[in-house]
């Protein structure tokens, strides 16, 4: 009876996965602050990738770690043809053609060496417009490696529609977007600077949404909308389950949330000293997130759950 009359559903296909590729490492290196989470080495990236695509999640999401040498202050590494994120994006599309949807992150903040996700200006601010001249060059160099969905989550304004024209010039017109629209300056994102080595001293609360407004958040998903985007994100999750629904209710595209690097981790680590049961508590926070309005959630569970919700584990 419960399940006849349930209203929320979670399937496979409502799940994306992050997936972190790193240069300079021979096999898989675990990310200790996410356990089970590791940056792959573009080998196992290409098998983690295609269990998580015979799992039936809906797509995959890239994020590139170069080696700390590669940094720059423009993050030039990320948007180089040859680079770790263009090299494994170019790879997946090879191999897995259109069985997935293959989303990179177009951000600058794991190939700078300030660790921001913008360029600099003289007094060691991010430049909002001359960051989207890069971000630009890095959208259309990964539409070439062959994504087909750009997750632009560096929160400069304009950042939308500069990455539009910029794919539409280059022919790149069936490639979307996938706006990180609400996206906060939160403390969960803790765990994620050790999977991406980063570099970043300070904070980014000069571009990315105080926790205490949700007023200029909507107001961002209408700039994005406004812009061009094809799907809106509000991240983290759990935190703004508020935000998720009012951007739900107004959004004529789909909503993604991102089950960030700190909400892993706290579940992982409650259910790691026993006090809370994993596998109840990974499935309730991604109902709760659907339930807030997500159409697709990312999530470093997203092959785990999908196996588990297909029987297959
Ligand atoms: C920025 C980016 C971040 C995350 C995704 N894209 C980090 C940040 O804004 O500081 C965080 C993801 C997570 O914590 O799981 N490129």
């Amino acid at each position: 009876m419960r399940r006849l009359v349930a209203e929320t559903s979670l399937e496979p296909r409502h799940l994306v996965l992050p997936m972190f590729v790193a240069d300079g490492i021979d096999e898989p290196r675990p990310i200790s602050s996410m356990p089970g989470v590791v940056q792959h080495t573009q080998d196992s990236l290409r098998e983690a990738a295609s269990e998580a695509v015979a799992a039936g999640v809906g797509g995959l999401m890239l994020f590139g770690v170069p080696r700390p040498e590669d940094k720059d202050a423009r993050g030039t590494c990320g948007v180089a043809p040859e680079g770790v994120l263009n090299r494994a994006l170019r790879s997946l599309a090879t191999e897995l053609g259109d069985e997935t949807v293959l989303m990179a992150d177009t951000c600058l903040d794991e190939f700078t060496d300030h660790g921001h996700c913008g360029v600099l200006d003289a007094a060691g601010g991010v430049d909002n417009d001359a960051t989207l001249k890069q971000y630009a060059d890095m959208a259309v160099a990964q539409a070439d490696a062959g994504a087909h969905l750009l997750g632009p989550s560096g929160m400069m304004d304009g950042q939308v529609a500069a990455i539009r024209a910029a794919l539409d010039a280059a022919g790149h017109q069936e490639v979307g977007q996938l706006a990180y629209a609400a996206k906060y300056a939160s403390a969960f994102y803790g765990p994620f600077r050790e999977a991406v080595g980063s570099s970043l001293h300070g904070d980014r609360r000069t571009y990315q949404q105080d926790p205490a407004n949700r007023r200029e958040s909507l107001r961002e998903v209408d700039l994005d909308l406004a812009e061009g985007a094809d799907m809106v994100m509000v991240k983290p999750a759990m935190s703004y389950l508020d935000v998720l629904r009012e951007t739900a209710d107004r959004s004529p595209v789909p909503v993604a949330a991102y089950q960030i690097s700190g909400e892993y981790a706290m579940i992982t680590a409650a259910a790691q000293n026993g006090w809370i049961d994993r596998d109840a508590a990974i499935l309730e926070s991604l109902v709760g997130i659907r339930r807030a309005g997500a159409d697709i959630v990312l999530t470093y569970w997203a092959t785990e759950v999908a196996q588990r919700l297909s029987g297959r584990r």
